[in-house]
């Protein structure tokens, strides 16, 4: 799908401007690269900035096209936003809208995140159904349920979600399964509800624990964050603050495998070893070594990694965000890895462009067959999603010869600079802009 944002309409069609990523794989990757603030906080964070009534600051928020996308959403609510390097400033204090309209929520899923804030502090939202990420079918009915307990009427109309609060009222609500994304609208409602909120099987994500900690310092009181009881009593008011938003595991987690899928070395710094326990525990099954430096980890392994199964599960078990990316660096073992997908039903979109690397990857349902092949081989391939994209690169950074890898604007939702740090680490990375037209 070619990025909107740079569609050009010409008389006779339309030019599309697409990015792609060249790589030449086997250069091995060394040195230090520097892990950027997590996307899945930075998100949630300016959703939530919307409960103060003045001037949020984030810093370490990384220039992706997904935070764009949220400053665009935030703007078109009224807000006042300005971004200088990797700091934010979010002004609140003019009159927010409570409607998020389609063309943006469509780009992004993390987008429904305004809808607990809105309800807080203007009673009102109305949202449209999220898009995002083409990784299954991915409904937000835990979200409606568990604020309709705090006294939120729903109701569904020409693909809006509609939501009225006269008065949120604390109550202890349990989730079905423990969604990020119910979990911090829950949160983000309940900080401003009257009494206590009790949320029962709460995600347990580093995202989560970084958002109860924005929202104590607007003045919240949130309590267990990180476990699966979060309580929030609620309070009168909110102020707005300023935040520093902790390094992105997943990221760190796909530098980690894009050293060791070359026989590298380095130093990721940043990365916060304690968000990532059970990725490293494999990585060491495999044959890899890590060990925590001053101010991040350093990750190192020089030969072919050993097969290793894993499954993915909500945090603390192992991400579903790194599945692709561990997929791709197995792909090259020795021997075979089994691969169980719980969090989506339709996650192994990117086996089949590692089968056109020369990858031996069978998929059955939520499983994946791994049976480790010598060496991939450059190819053409394109990413159908963030974390598949992600995954190409991976393997293409071990292939033998070129691989070029399409639908790069996929990855550029929440890498900052990938093909910039690649480099940084010494690989042969380039980011080339293609046109492409289609006529009419
Ligand atoms: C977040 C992350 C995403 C990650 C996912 C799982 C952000 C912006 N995105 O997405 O990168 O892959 O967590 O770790 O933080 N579900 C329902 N009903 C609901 C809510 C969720 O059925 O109301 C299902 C989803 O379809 C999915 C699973 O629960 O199968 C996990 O969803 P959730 O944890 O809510 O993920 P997101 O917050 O959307």
């Amino acid at each position: 799908m070619p990025n909107p944002k740079r569609e050009k309409r010409r008389n006779n069609g339309y030019s599309f401007v697409v990015n792609y990523l060249t790589i030449n794989g086997g250069v091995r990757l060394s040195g230090r690269v520097q892990i950027s603030g997590a996307k899945n906080s930075a998100l949630k964070l300016m959703a939530a900035s919307l409960l103060g009534h003045g001037v949020t600051v984030l810093d370490n928020v990384p220039r992706i096209s997904d935070v764009f996308t949220m400053i665009e959403v935030l703007q078109r609510l009224g807000a006042t936003v300005a971004f200088e390097g990797n700091t934010l400033r979010i002004d609140t204090s003019g009159e927010i809208s409570t409607v998020a309209p389609y063309d943006l929520v469509r780009r992004m899923r993390a987008s429904i995140n305004v809808l607990g804030p809105l309800l807080a502090r203007s009673g009102h939202a109305r949202v449209a159904m999220p898009g995002g990420c083409n990784i299954g079918n991915r409904t937000i009915d835990m979200h409606e349920a568990g604020l309709a307990q705090l006294g939120v009427k729903f109701t569904f109309d020409h693909g809006y979600l509609e939501g009225i609060a006269t008065k949120l009222i604390g109550k202890k609500v349990l989730l079905d399964f423990p969604s990020r994304g119910a979990t911090e609208n829950l949160m983000t409602a309940a900080v401003l509800a009257e009494g206590v909120t009790v949320i029962e099987n709460a995600a347990r994500e580093p995202d989560i624990v970084d958002l109860a900690s924005f929202l104590n310092s607007m003045g919240a009181q949130v309590w267990g964050a990180g476990t699966s009881t979060v309580e929030i009593t609620g309070v009168e008011r909110m102020e707005s603050t300023f935040y520093r938003v902790s390094a992105d595991p997943i990221e760190a987690g796909t530098f980690a495998l894009a050293v060791l899928a070359t026989g590298g070395d380095a130093e990721l710094a940043g990365a916060q070893p304690e968000t990532m326990e059970i990725f490293l525990e494999k990585l060491e099954l495999a044959g890899a070594e890590w060990a925590p430096i001053d101010d991040g980890i350093r990750i190192s392994g020089d030969h072919r990694p050993q097969a290793v199964d894993f499954a993915t599960l909500p945090y603390p078990g192992f991400p579903t965000d790194l599945q692709p990316q561990m997929m791709a660096y197995l792909a090259a073992a020795e021997g075979t890895s089994i691969i169980t997908e719980n969090v989506f039903e339709n996650r192994f979109a990117h086996a089949q462009e590692l089968v056109r690397m020369g990858a031996d990857i069978r998929t059955e349902g939520h499983h994946a067959v791994v049976r480790g092949v010598r060496r991939l081989q450059g190819a053409p391939v394109k990413g159908s999603d963030l974390r598949a994209g992600a995954a190409l690169v991976v393997a293409a950074l071990g292939a033998e010869g070129q691989t070029e890898v399409h639908d790069f604007h996929y990855v550029e939702r929440g890498y900052e600079d990938f093909a910039g740090k690649l480099r940084g680490l010494g690989g042969d990375v380039e980011l080339v802009e293609e046109t492409t037209s289609l006529s009419i």
